[in-house]
């Protein structure tokens, strides 16, 4: 494993590597249906989210956090999802109940990304935010070059008030996204790109 360096060491500017330019070029989502175990192991999510952590981020405020849910736990959030999902629906089918209590499941490993922003910083709140979707991204990025696929998603849980509770959110805490990590059971395709003509100008 690469040794991270110490605070202040000299770091090289660019890292040259047509390996991360293939990566970086063909990256691609899994859909979380189609990941399976092994997800990555201790030692290895704690280098991803070492990396997913090293996101650039303003003043370092570090305005995000993580809650990892492996094994039991995923089902332990799945009567969370239940509890919540019936709330807002007391008469659902139970194939319904079921597919929401299941969905951590999907996956070996599931990162929460929580942005967690200090609105009294000076940094100002938008940035905040921002850093916290360069940390799902990076996140994204270290699973892909450690052999693991994933997909960031948010679906309707992210922004539901009694999941937001049961995952003790506080006030100044949204849910970047739930990244899911998982070995893929089958590759996904190519997906159509942005039109770079149309998005892109000079001044
Ligand atoms: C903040 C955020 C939330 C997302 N939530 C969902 C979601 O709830 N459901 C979904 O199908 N895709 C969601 N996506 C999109 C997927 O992560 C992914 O980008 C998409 O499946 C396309 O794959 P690609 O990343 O290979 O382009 C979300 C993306 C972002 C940035």
């Amino acid at each position: 494993m690469l040794k991270l360096p110490e605070l202040g060491d000299v770091t090289p500017a660019a890292h040259p590597s047509d390996s991360a330019i293939e990566m970086l070029w063909r990256r691609r989502s899994t859909p979380a249906d189609f990941l399976s175990a092994p997800g990555p192991d201790a030692p290895t999510l704690q280098t991803i989210l070492t990396i997913a952590a090293r996101a650039p981020d303003h003043r370092r405020v570090t305005p995000f956090r993580f809650v990892i849910f492996e094994g039991d736990a995923r089902a332990r959030f799945g009567e969370v999802l239940e509890a919540a999902f019936l709330a807002n629906d007391p008469k659902a089918e139970k194939h319904r109940i079921d597919c929401e209590r299941k969905r951590f499941t999907r996956a070996p490993t599931v990162v929460a990304v929580i942005s967690s922003i200090d609105p009294a910083h000076r940094t100002p709140e938008w940035e905040q935010v921002l850093t916290a979707g360069a940390v799902c991204q990076n996140l994204l990025l270290a699973a892909s070059a450690h052999g693991f696929a994933a997909q960031w998603l948010t679906e309707w849980y992210a922004y539901d008030d009694h999941v937001i509770s049961g995952l003790g959110l506080g006030d100044q805490e949204r849910v970047a996204g739930f990244v899911y990590l998982g070995t893929a059971r089958e590759n996904p395709k190519e997906r159509a790109r942005p039109n770079l003509k149309a998005i892109i100008s000079r001044f």
